[in-house]
């Protein structure tokens, strides 16, 4: 895959999917950016990077302050002197049945989930454009196409979609595609944090018998960043084991 030498930055990348992608991208000779709001997290990801000889840099920001999404890029170019993939990952649930979820659930999911994916793509765009060249690759999630007790993480995910579909119209003249990846169940910090009868009944509801590896979803990401993918735009690809074909089932 051609992708060795660009620059990629991965939104919450000190855990789960985002770590893993972070880490396959480096290992292919990309120049990764680790963001996360933890500093401790980030350093111990660019610590592991570093040893695996990979080039590196961490940058602790929250995706949902314009200002501190700013000064990340900034940071990024001032280093790296471009940005060439940016993947929209990090992401958080606060699962409930509908009548109980406050407005501080859905204000704080939605937060993060999309309106962190407007603000990061937006200033990453600022730079990619006068480049000629970008690659943005968002994670939404399957629970998009409906998920009991999800109405905040579903709506914000299907929000994910839209805006890819949007944004690549919006953007492809200038060389800059914009693609997504909705996983399925995947086994992170995310999939562990869930109670124990929430995760039976959820693995019994997989196609496959089983949940994929945050490496599933990394080496996709590659791919929709890689050159050879340079005309796929706008399309959502489900990495989640065939569980989208049972749309209505949680
Ligand atoms: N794990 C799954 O089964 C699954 C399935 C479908 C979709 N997803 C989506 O995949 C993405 C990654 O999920 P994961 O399972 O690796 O989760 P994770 O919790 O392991 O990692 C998400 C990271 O995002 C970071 N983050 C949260 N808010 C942030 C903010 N405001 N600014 C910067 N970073 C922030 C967190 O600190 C965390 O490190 C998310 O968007 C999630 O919704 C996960």
């Amino acid at each position: 895959m051609q992708i060795k030498g660009r620059v990629a930055l991965i939104t919450g990348s000190a855990s789960g999917m985002g770590r893993g992608t972070a880490e396959i991208m480096a290992q292919h000779g990309v120049k990764t950016v680790i963001n996360d709001v933890n500093q401790g997290m980030v350093d111990e990801v660019v610590k592991g990077i570093k040893e695996a000889g990979g080039e590196v840099m961490g940058v602790v920001a929250d995706i949902t302050k314009k200002a501190e999404v700013e000064a990340m890029f900034k940071q990024v170019v001032n280093t790296y002197g471009r940005i060439d993939i940016l993947v929209n990952n990090a992401g958080i649930f606060r699962d409930k049945a509908f009548l109980k979820m406050t407005e501080e659930d859905w204000d704080k999911v939605l937060e993060v989930d999309l309106k962190g994916v407007f603000l990061c793509s937006q200033e990453a765009v600022k730079y990619m454009r006068e480049q000629g060249y970008g690659r943005i690759v968002n994670i939404s999630s399957r629970a998009w196409l409906g998920g009991p007790g999800q109405a905040n993480y579903s709506a914000a995910k299907a929000g994910v979609v839209a805006l890819t579909r949007t944004l690549a119209l919006e953007l492809g003249k200038r060389g800059i595609t914009v693609n997504c990846i909705p996983p399925g169940l995947i086994e992170t910090p995310m999939w562990h944090s869930l109670p124990e009868e929430g995760k039976e009944r959820l693995l019994k509801a997989q196609p496959m018998g089983r949940i994929g590896s945050p490496r599933d979803i990394a080496r996709t990401v590659m791919f929709f960043a890689s050159d050879e993918a340079g005309y796929i735009n706008g399309q959502t690809l489900y990495v989640c084991g065939g569980k989208s074909l049972f749309a209505n089932i949680g």
